[in-house]
């Protein structure tokens, strides 16, 4: 069913209002008057949703002005879209494709048929794989051959989740196509001991289809002979899997895009580490997030609140960034994840219709687990010309025993949020810390599997809000298409020395490449 055109959000009614309310009282808003002036600040701005506890009270939003998002959200149909998503909509217009996701962690129902028939099918035969993979005790090194979305999703979760994971098993992934990568790793692997899951959606991206054949090399190279026990396909181009001589594939639709796929067969590495049940628990975490989206009322529904908090700092405080900083070092992947969820979905200066828009979209999404990015970048959080709302991940329950470092690492993600909000008074010299800086506060009580389901689930529908309101198509991705044909243009000329057609600056690197 085709998608009904939705109103463009900067010609509602709100979003004048919204305009209003910045130009009246958001530009000078306070949050430590706002504290001040209302003792029930905390208790209306934070919340609870599945796993996750969010604290929004230190943002620069009022009643006033979240009652206005959520207006914008409604005169923009943001629960038509987000209700034509889950009914299967063709909501990815540019590709004609429905986008599912959620349906990967949508529990098994007695009688299913279609495609949540086939997503249990393929789920059973991929955790029953992971769990003779689990007992096979001669694997144990497995290599995720992916790029992107096949490789941030489950690397992040591996590592996230490393105190569930199996003993014995070493987990490498391999992405880039700088050779430096494979090569180091392969260094300390031994065939007979080793599985390579070649991991991509399309099967023919440029950089996966490269590591996997070198991969292959060597493995024929160092006498490995079983290629079928030794190398696994996860993508939905079964065939190109088969033609590259894999005969153990794993498959998913195209209605599961790239960066929403660790749900999917490329979840596999996850499913090894950590198990069928600890998987089971992952999806859980994320349908329960599912349907805390589909069913909370957009005032107190979380990705919902998120996504407009982004739209009111993107487009009325005019702030072009959001650092993500997880108090976990297991979290240390997420901002890489989280970075292509972002800006892969909402990077787009067009309408889903393919029209120009006179707004900001995607803010640049960047960060580092803490407190390491204390010591690194926060200098400019704190003091810096620019503002960057930063949203803090920590975790109450420590995945460790180790004495006293737990305590310390809360005490400084709670400072941190205190010191950006608060300030301090120094005659405006060099120790002068402005405050009134924003924070979200998310967390968990343990990061645990399905906890990180929640998390990852949260996030994915907050940019799927965001990407709404500003009436883009948040699943495609036009925009990674044009340095690939350049690329597939200039390679033979490496060899070729034809500078024919190219510009001035490419024909120079080319002179001082080849030189
Ligand atoms: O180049 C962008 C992209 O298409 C991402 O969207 C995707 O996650 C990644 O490449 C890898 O694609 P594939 O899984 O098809 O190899």
């Amino acid at each position: 069913m085709a998608v009904q055109p939705r109103p463009r959000c900067d010609r509602t009614p709100a979003w004048a209002a919204l305009q209003a309310c910045f130009d009246a009282q958001g530009k000078s808003f306070d949050l430590r008057q706002a504290f001040t002036a209302d003792a029930g600040r905390f208790a209306h701005f934070s919340q609870e949703a599945p796993h996750v506890f969010a604290d929004l009270s230190k943002n620069l939003i009022d009643t006033s002005s979240e009652s206005l998002l959520l207006e914008l959200a409604a005169q923009c149909r943001l629960e038509q879209h987000r209700d034509a998503m889950f009914a299967g909509e063709l909501i990815n217009g540019t590709e004609q494709r429905a986008v599912m996701h959620f349906l990967l962690r949508s529990p098994a129902v007695g009688g299913m048929n279609g495609d949540l028939a086939r997503v249990h099918e393929t789920l059973e035969a991929m955790l029953a794989y992971a769990e003779q993979l689990r007992a096979d005790t001669a694997i144990t090194d497995i290599v995720n051959i992916g790029i992107g979305g096949s490789d941030l999703g489950p690397q992040m979760a591996v590592l996230a989740l490393a105190e569930f994971a199996i003993p014995g098993k070493r987990f490498h992934f391999v992405s880039n196509v700088d050779g430096g990568e494979l090569a180091g790793v392969l260094q300390g692997l031994k065939p007979q001991n080793t599985l390579f899951l070649v991991a991509s959606k399309t099967f023919t991206t440029t950089e996966t289809m490269t590591n996997a054949h070198s991969a292959r090399r060597w493995f024929e190279a160092q006498g490995g002979t079983d290629v079928a026990r030794h190398f696994a396909a996860l993508t939905t181009n079964v065939a190109a899997a088969n033609a590259f001589g894999i005969k153990t594939t794993f498959g998913f639709w195209d209605w599961v895009g790239g960066r929403y796929s660790l749900w999917s067969a490329i979840g596999l590495p996850i499913a090894i580490a950590i198990g069928a049940a600890g998987f089971r628990e992952l999806l859980a975490g994320a349908h329960a997030m599912d349907e805390h989206f589909r069913t909370t009322p957009l005032a107190r529904n979380l990705p919902v609140r998120l996504g407009l908090l982004d739209v009111w700092y993107r487009n009325f405080y005019g702030f072009s960034s959001r650092s993500i900083a997880p108090y976990s070092s297991a979290l240390r992947r997420l901002p890489a994840y989280l970075q292509q969820l972002e800006m892969e979905s909402n990077g787009k200066r067009v309408d889903a219709e393919g029209q120009a828009l006179p707004f900001a979209t995607s803010p640049v999404l960047w960060g580092e687990p803490g407190t390491n990015g204390q010591h690194a970048y926060f200098q400019m959080l704190h003091q810096g010309s620019s503002v960057v709302p930063v949203e803090f991940v920590a975790v109450k329950k420590a995945g460790h025993t180790l004495a006293g470092h737990h305590a310390t690492l809360l005490a400084n993600v709670l400072a941190q949020a205190q010191a950006l909000m608060q300030g301090k008074d120094d005659v405006g010299g060099h120790k002068h810390f402005p405050g009134n800086r924003p924070s979200t506060f998310l967390l968990l009580e343990r990061l645990t599997p399905a906890s990180l389901g929640a998390l990852v689930a949260l996030q994915e529908h907050r940019v799927f809000v965001s990407g709404a309101i500003w009436g883009i198509n948040s699943f495609d991705q036009w925009g990674v298409e044009l340095g690939k044909v350049l690329a597939r243009d200039i390679e033979p000329r490496l060899q070729s020395g034809d500078l024919s057609g190219l510009d001035g600056s490419t024909v120079g690197l080319l002179h001082k490449i080849a030189g």
